[in-house]
């Protein structure tokens, strides 16, 4: 069968980049809604990752388990399944205080957003490897 995660991908890359984008943007320009829009952002981002989650956990069962790039799918996995615990725990917190951008824990707020941006790229990077190096799904 044809692999469906690929097309799953793109939203959660897309939509936790916007997020931290238009979080700079509101650090900048304070405009109320750069930081709604972060948020949101964010959700949708998250609703991707655990579709990206799914259609990949299912490739990935398609996978022999004998063969040798399990280790590589596995160390993929692996960063996209710390997105769903990164973006968790930066949701919790826009949930426990939504005025955390203005407050004195935004810098932590922000960090987590960078860190989490940062494994979206090494988690699609990854990705890539796979599928254009290793040629996972495809032989
Ligand atoms: C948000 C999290 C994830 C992102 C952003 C992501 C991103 C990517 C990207 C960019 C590719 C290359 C697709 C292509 O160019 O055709 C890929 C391939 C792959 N990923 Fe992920 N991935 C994520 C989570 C996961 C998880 C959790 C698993 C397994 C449990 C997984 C398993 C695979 C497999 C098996 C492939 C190669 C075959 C295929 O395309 O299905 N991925 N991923």
């Amino acid at each position: 069968m044809y692999p469906i995660h690929p097309f799953v991908i793109h939203f959660p890359i897309a939509f936790f980049t916007a997020s931290t984008l238009f979080m700079i943007l509101y650090l900048s320009e304070k405009e109320v809604a750069f930081e709604k829009a972060a948020y949101y952002c964010m959700i949708f981002g998250y609703i991707g990752a655990l579709g990206a989650f799914i259609t990949g956990s299912i490739d990935f069962s398609h996978l022999a388990e004998t063969d040798p790039r399990q280790g590589a799918v596995s160390t993929h996995a692996y960063c996209g399944a710390s997105l769903l615990l990164i973006y968790g725990v930066e949701i919790g917190l826009r949930r426990k205080y939504p005025k955390i951008l203005d407050g004195s824990r935004r810098w932590l707020y922000f960090s987590i957003a960078i860190l989490g941006n940062g494994m979206v790229f090494v988690t699609g990077w990854l990705g890539g490897q796979l599928v254009y190096g290793l040629k996972v799904g495809i032989e």
